[in-house]
């Protein structure tokens, strides 16, 4: 009776990593980890929305949300990576995965290969690995999750985080459907609770 529960993995992720997600949209991304382990006690999922804005914005966030609570799942709105570091719920926590799928700081007239746009993606990009690199564990790892076709490719994350001083672990290629009930969001716009095509997309891993 009783004894430990059981390791279960979903790709990269196990149940046994402190993992915090980063710029969640509807919640699915976490939701589908917590469902393969069977628990979500050691994870924490952060939007940078609002309440009020998530549930206008994506219309599964909230059930998505209240399931993971019940599973265990810390759930923190209003996490910016800009300064995730310096939360008041994250201070002086350290995960053995932080995790950040597809960033993107939003859209505006601009075209997404505008150097104007493409700059404010990886000014995004950088501030999470900052700000990721000091709150890993020891063997800790962070994760990217990014397409690589142009312009996506200029925003050179492998470079961002050399200057970072991280070290590149690996460049995995990322299949969507490894991912039970994973719905990539837009997370911005007037199509912001659509999904979109994850095309040539990797998952970039680093650590200190
Ligand atoms: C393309 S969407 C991807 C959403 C989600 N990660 C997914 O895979 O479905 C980009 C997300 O980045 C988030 N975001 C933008 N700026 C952010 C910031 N400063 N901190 C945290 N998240 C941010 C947005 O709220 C939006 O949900």
């Amino acid at each position: 009776m009783g004894g430990r529960a059981r390791e279960k993995s979903v790709k990269h992720y196990s149940s046994k990593h402190k993992i915090l997600l980063v710029g969640e949209g509807d919640f699915s991304f976490s939701k589908c980890l917590a469902t393969a382990f069977g628990t979500a006690a050691n994870m924490t999922a952060t939007s940078l929305d609002n309440k009020e804005w998530l549930q206008r914005k994506h219309r599964q966030a909230m059930a998505n949300v209240e399931e993971l609570k019940n599973m265990g799942c810390t759930i923190i709105h209003g996490v910016s990576a800009h300064r995730m570091k310096d939360h008041p719920q994250l201070q002086s926590k350290y995960f053995d995965r932080v995790v950040f799928n597809f960033p993107h700081s939003g859209f505006s007239h601009r075209a997404e290969d505008s150097y104007h746009m493409i700059k404010r993606h990886r000014k995004l990009v950088w501030a999470f690995l900052i700000n990721a690199s000091e709150m890993l564990t020891k063997k800790g790892q962070i994760h990217v999750t990014h397409k690589t076709t142009y312009p996506y490719s200029e925003w050179d994350i492998e470079g961002l985080a050399e200057e970072a001083g991280l070290r590149l672990l690996k460049i995995s290629p990322f299949d969507i459907d490894e991912y039970d009930g994973y719905v990539n969001k837009k997370g911005d716009g007037s199509k912001c609770d659509k999904s979109f095509p994850a095309g040539n997309s990797c998952t970039y891993k680093f650590a200190i």
